[in-house]
């Protein structure tokens, strides 16, 4: 959580970092701050909000020459979103930012205003600033007392410092929590991901856990957790942003709903054999000894492991479990070694999720990452990984990563039922006829939309919303009602439609809007009878379906399809769509939804 950016250079700095914090603002956005040394003076600006408030804030101020910065835009953790808690904190000389959690700052900031500190905000990371001020006045060098910093520091951070000490200078430490370093011609940048230096930079330094040091104008200084000194490992950044604009669409989210047919096709690309799966980034190895599959994620990703751990077992015949990441932290769980530990991340950078990768490797099982950003700290950490190649996702409501993740799926059940010979080549062979209609499945239609928008009006009220489904309906259910909750801020939940009688079914009156998704390919009757439950119990039933279903109040149609997974995809799409069209009826911030944060680095 959080994002971060820091500069040194001769050009409009201003710029750099603001611009550099708007494309990070989807990494939190309930304040934002920026701090700017030029020879002996500090400029400080922060704003509570929206990153705009902060540019407003800064029209007046035009630095020029060579200057270093440090910028941060934030997702609250300790004390409330107010000016004082935003980042950068202050020292008596000094300024920092920080993403991540100091687990051990409320000691520390005993002990510093035991010493006379004064602290003035609310939030670990102010301790960060005045625990180097401490060692710099017994050190006297920065470098020194940034190192002294850092052997006191527990938790998780991506930390910027910047001091009058050594006013061309920006140092830095990264332990658990993203952060990179790109280079431009004389200009230096860092950043918690690598999209804001898009255009900026050449090259790309991925700093690894317990790596820091210190950048100046001339010098990249970079040293390992034990402050040996190591080369830093260039790579090239792509010069293309296109694909983070919004092309003429209202939101991000819309854009990637609309994009989910061009996506899904380069998932599949390279992919698809004539009765095999291709997988080359995977060593067939990977697998050999393996009797279990165990997923691990959160949120939506967690959905998708949800719905494939259903492909696994029926195409693949393994057994395959699924879990909860912030769940199997702490359950002391039982890791066997014929176990593939898989986990699946958008952005690769899920604190819970990563940790639970580490633990699995930690108990020597082989591991696999299904992933949306190379380079992330989970396909660095894992044994192997499978890109899901979305392109970079904006929406905080996880959209086309979903369907990509569940399209790799699909085919890693296939990859799977070939080397077990579960399946036989013409039933493998049919499939990818399949797969390769899938993109077809998810083009949104202008009817299928504006149908969805008139019916957004009848929903906007009620106490609450039961999205139901049997089969992988079910976590499709799931998703469902995550995306209508984080974005219209609305009730709901998803259950599996057989499970509604076993309780939930008490709160059935018209204001319980129950979603009904009826795959005509799968478990129709069984389905049908547990709408059927729910509508003479006088809830309001929103169908959907290829089938027409006279008990339905409001029915939207969708094609006749020949395979239940097609269905999924239709449902999908229609699904994520109706969420946005309830949310802006309700005036809500479709991309920035209240409360979230796109990626969730601190568990
Ligand atoms: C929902 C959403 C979140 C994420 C979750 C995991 O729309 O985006 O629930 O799915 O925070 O994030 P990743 O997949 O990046 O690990």
């Amino acid at each position: 959580m959080c994002g971060i950016v820091g500069y040194i250079g001769k050009n409009k700095i201003k710029e750099v970092l603001l611009e550099g914090l708007g494309e990070l603002e989807y990494r939190g956005y309930d304040s934002a701050g920026i701090a700017i040394l030029q020879e002996d003076n500090f400029s400080i600006f922060k704003a509570v909000g929206k990153l705009e408030n902060l540019r407003n804030k800064t029209k007046d101020f035009h630095p020029e020459g060579f200057s270093i910065g440090i910028g941060h835009t934030r997702w609250a953790t300790h004390g409330k979103p107010t000016e004082l808690n935003a980042h950068p904190h202050v020292g008596e000389n000094s300024y920092v930012v920080h993403n991540g959690i100091i687990e051990n700052y409320q000691e520390l900031k005993q002990r510093l205003q035991a010493e006379g500190f004064n602290f003035l905000s609310q939030t670990d990371t102010e301790v960060i600033v005045h625990l180097f001020e401490s060692h710099l006045k017994a050190l006297k060098e920065p470098l020194k007392a940034f190192r002294a910093t850092l052997d006191e520091l527990e938790g998780a951070y991506a930390v910027l410092l910047i001091t009058k000490s050594a006013p061309d200078t920006i140092f830095f430490a990264k332990h658990g929590s993203p952060m990179l370093i790109g280079i431009g011609g004389d200009e230096k940048h860092f950043a918690s991901s690598d999209t804001p230096l898009i255009g900026l930079c050449t090259d790309v330094i991925y700093l690894h856990d317990g790596e820091n040091g210190y950048l100046s104008a001339d010098a990249v200084e970079l040293f390992n957790e034990s402050y040996e000194k190591i080369d830093p490992v260039l790579k090239p950044l792509p010069s293309s942003k296109l694909s983070a604009q919004k092309d003429g669409f209202r939101f991000f989210m819309e854009k990637e709903i609309y994009e989910q047919s061009q996506v899904i096709t380069d998932t599949l690309m390279g992919r698809l054999g004539e009765a095999e799966i291709n997988f080359e980034e995977l060593d067939s190895e990977l697998f050999v000894g393996i009797n279990e599959i165990k997923l691990c994620a959160c949120g939506t990703s967690y959905h998708s492991a949800l719905a494939a751990s259903y492909l696994f077992e029926r195409y693949s015949k393994i057994r395959c479990s699924v879990e909860i990441a912030s769940e199997f932290r702490y359950k002391q769980p039982l890791m066997t070694q014929d176990t593939l530990f898989v986990v699946i991340s958008q952005s690769g950078e899920t604190a819970d999720t990563l940790e639970t990768l580490k633990m699995a490797k930690k108990a020597g099982l082989k591991s696999l990452v299904i992933c949306n950003v190379d380079n992330s700290s989970m396909v660095r950490e894992a044994d192997a990984s499978i890109l899901t190649r979305a392109g970079i996702e904006k929406g905080v409501a996880s959209t086309k990563a979903f369907a990509t993740q569940m399209v790799v799926f699909w085919m890693l059940s296939l990859y799977l039922a070939k080397q077990r010979a579960s399946m036989t080549s013409v039933e493998i062979a049919e499939h990818i006829s399949l797969l390769r209609e899938v993109p077809s499945t998810v083009v949104v239609k202008d009817e299928l939309h504006e149908k969805l928008r008139r019916l957004s009006k009848r929903y906007l009220h009620g106490h609450g919303f039961f999205f139901i489904g049997r089969d992988v309906f079910y976590p499709l259910a799931l998703e469902g009602a995550l995306k209508l909750k984080e974005i219209s801020y609305l009730h709901a939940e998803g259950y599996p439609s057989g499970e509604m009688k076993h309780g939930p079914i008490a709160l059935a009156d018209p204001e319980l809007f129950t979603i009904a998704l009826m795959p005509t390919n799968l478990l129709y009757e069984k389905t049908k009878s547990n709408v059927e439950e729910l509508s003479a119990r006088d809830s309001t039933i929103c169908a959907i379906s290829a089938r027409e279903f006279d008990k339905a109040d409001d029915f939207i149609q969708i094609q006749e399809r020949s395979h239940y997974m097609h269905e999924f995809f239709e449902m999908m799409v229609v699904l994520q769509i109706l969420s946005l069209e309830i949310s802006v009826r309700l005036g809500n911030d479709v991309d920035m939804p209240r409360n979230l944060a796109k990626s969730v680095t601190v568990e």
